[in-house]
C-alpha cells in the first residue's frame, strides 16, 4: 500500500507548541509528514533557515515519520518534487481564514493536483503565533509553556545578543 504523505509548509520562525500540536495530530492521519521551511516574502525572519531547522529537529526528537526540509521556490513545485499531493496548514482564528483561503486558491490555480487541507488548532494554542511569541520574548515576557524548551533558550540568546550589540 502506498504511503500517505503531506507537506506542512511555513516560516516556522520559530516553531511553537501550536505547530507541534498540528504535527502530532497530522501523524494520526498521514504516514509521513515533511515540515518545509519556505520563504514568506511578507516576513523578515528573526532566525536563519539553519537555526529554524535545528530548533525543529530538536523539538521533534522521537518522531521518526517527520522530515524537516527547506525550499526556495513555489510551494506547489516543492510538493510535486516531493511526490506529495497534500499541503497541510493549521487554522487558528477567523483572522487566518482570509489569508489561508487566498493562498489555497492560488496554489490550486497553480497546480490542481495539490490539495490544501486544514486542521483547526487546539484551543490551548488559539492565541499564539510565532510573531506574538517573538514580540513577547523580545520585551522580556515569559513564553515558557508556549514554545519548546530549545526555542525558549534560543529566543533568550537572540534577544540578549541583540541587546549587547
Ligand atoms: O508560516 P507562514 O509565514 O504563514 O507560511 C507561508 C508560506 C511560507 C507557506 C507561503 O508564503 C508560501 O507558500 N511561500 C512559498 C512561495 C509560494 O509558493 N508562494 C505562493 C503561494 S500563494
Amino acid at each position: 500500500m502506498s504511503q500517505k504523505c503531506a507537506i506542512y509548509p511555513g516560516s516556522f520562525d520559530p516553531i511553537t507548541n501550536g505547530h507541534l500540536s498540528i504535527v502530532d495530530r497530522a501523524l494520526t492521519i498521514f504516514d509521513k509528514l515533511t515540515i518545509a521551511i519556505l520563504t514568506n516574502p511578507q516576513k523578515e525572519p528573526l532566525f536563519s533557515v539553519k537555526e529554524r531547522i535545528d530548533m525543529i529537529k530538536e523539538s521533534l526528537k522521537g518522531s521518526p515519520n517527520v522530515e524537516v526540509d527547506t525550499f526556495g521556490g513555489l510551494l506547489v513545485d516543492y510538493a510535486i518534487e516531493k511526490k506529495a499531493n497534500v499541503i497541510l496548514r493549521g487554522l487558528r482564528a477567523l483572522s487566518d481564514f482570509e489569508y489561508e483561503f487566498q493562498m489555497a486558491l492560488m496554489n490550486r490555480k497553480l497546480n490542481r493536483e495539490v490539495q490544501s487541507l486544514f486542521l483547526m488548532t487546539d484551543y490551548k494554542w488559539f492565541y499564539i503565533s510565532s510573531t506574538i511569541i517573538k514580540e513577547a520574548a523580545g520585551l522580556g515576557g515569559d513564553i515558557s509553556g508556549l514554545v519548546p524548551k530549545i526555542v525558549e533558550k534560543r529566543l533568550k540568546e537572540k534577544f540578549r545578543d541583540a541587546k549587547n550589540t
